[in-house]
C-alpha cells in the first residue's frame, strides 16, 4: 500500500480524503510538480521546485514553503515508498471552500498532497535496448497558459487520448501556424543535420526540467549544437530524428510520426550520443 502525503500527514492512500469542494477537483484550480527520483536520489529537484514556486505566483497562490521543507517531503515520500523508481508527485490545490464559486476564496489553506509511483528505469545509451517512440500529430488546442504546470490537464489528457486510442505513446502538437509547441505530456525536439532544434520557452509550452536539463547538459559539453527556435511541421516530417523528454521517460527518441519513419526509423545516432552525456551529467541538477 503506497504512503502518502495530505496536508501535514502521511497515511495510506486509502485513508486519504479531501473534500468534493476542493478547488483542485472542481475547477482544477492548482499546480502540481512530477520530480524523478531513482534509488532515493533525487533528478532536478531545485529547478523542480522553482517551476512550482513559479506556478504559485502565476496563479495568486500564497504557498511559503521553503526547498529545504519540500525536499524533506520528497525525501520522505521515497523512502516510505521503497526508494526504488519513484515519479514524485506534488499538487498543491487553492483549497476547500465552503462553496462553489469562481472568485479565490480568502482564508482557506491550500490542500497539499503528494504520493509515488513507479516510473520505468531511466534509459541506457544503447540503441538496441532504447524503446523507440511512435506518435500521433494535432492541432494544439489547449490554452494559451500552457507554461503553467496546472493540474487542469484536460486539454492534454484529450490530446494524449487522440495518439492513444491509435496505438501512439504520445502526441506531437502544432499552434495555428503549424509550429511545433510540445507533445500532450512532454517536451519536443528534432535534430537535423547534426543540430538539436527545439521551440523557444513561451506561453505555448511547458518549461520542462528534462528540457532544461538536457539542453545545459549539452551546451556544456559543446559537440551537439543546440538550436532554440521554431520549428514547422514539415521540418518536423523531414527531420533525421525527433525526440520528447520528460521526467517519467527522460529523453526517449520518436521513429515514427503518423506512421511514417523518422529517418531510417531507427534510435539515431546524436539521440545515443546525447543520452550518453544526460546520463553521466543528470544528478548535477
Ligand atoms: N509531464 N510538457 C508537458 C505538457 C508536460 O506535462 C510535461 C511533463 C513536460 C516535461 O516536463 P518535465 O521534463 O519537467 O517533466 C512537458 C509530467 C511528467 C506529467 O504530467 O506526468
Amino acid at each position: 500500500m503506497s504512503i502518502v502525503f495530505l496536508n501535514g500527514s502521511y497515511m495510506p492512500m486509502s485513508e486519504a480524503k479531501i473534500s468534493p469542494l476542493d478547488r483542485g477537483f472542481l475547477f482544477g484550480d492548482g499546480i502540481y510538480e512530477v520530480i524523478p527520483s531513482y534509488q532515493g536520489n533525487l533528478l532536478g529537484f531545485g529547478p523542480h521546485i522553482d517551476r512550482m514556486n513559479d506556478g504559485f505566483k502565476g496563479i495568486g497562490l500564497n504557498v511559503d514553503w521553503s526547498h529545504q521543507q519540500w525536499k524533506i517531503l520528497c525525501e520522505d515520500l521515497a523512502s516510505k515508498n521503497g526508494n526504488s523508481n519513484l515519479g514524485i508527485y506534488l499538487q498543491v490545490s487553492r483549497g476547500a471552500d465552503t462553496k462553489r464559486y469562481h472568485a479565490f476564496p480568502e482564508n482557506v489553506e491550500p490542500t497539499v498532497f503528494g504520493f509515488t509511483f513507479k516510473i520505468p528505469e531511466p534509459p541506457i545509451a544503447d540503441k538496441a535496448i532504447a524503446k523507440g517512440y511512435k506518435v500521433s500529430t494535432a492541432e494544439d488546442l489547449r490554452w494559451q497558459r500552457c507554461h503553467i504546470k496546472s493540474t487542469a490537464l484536460l486539454g492534454n489528457v484529450l490530446h494524449f487520448q487522440q495518439g492513444y486510442e491509435q496505438g501512439h505513446d504520445e502526441t506531437l502538437l502544432f499552434n495555428a501556424n503549424n509550429e511545433l509547441t510540445e507533445a500532450s505530456s512532454c517536451n519536443a525536439f528534432i535534430v537535423k543535420d547534426g543540430t538539436l532544434i527545439t521551440p523557444p520557452l513561451d506561453n505555448q509550452l511547458l518549461p520542462g526540467i528534462t528540457r532544461y536539463m538536457l539542453l545545459d547538459i549539452l551546451r556544456k559539453d559543446g559537440t551537439i549544437p543546440v538550436e532554440e527556435r521554431a520549428i514547422t511541421k514539415q521540418e518536423v516530417l523531414d527531420a533525421d530524428e525527433v525526440w520528447i523528454s520528460s521526467s517519467t521517460k527522460e529523453v526517449g527518441a520518436v521513429i515514427q510520426v503518423d506512421g511514417s519513419p523518422v529517418g531510417d526509423g531507427k534510435v539515431g545516432n546524436v539521440w545515443l550520443a546525447a543520452q550518453r552525456l544526460f546520463s553521466a551529467h543528470k544528478f548535477n541538477y
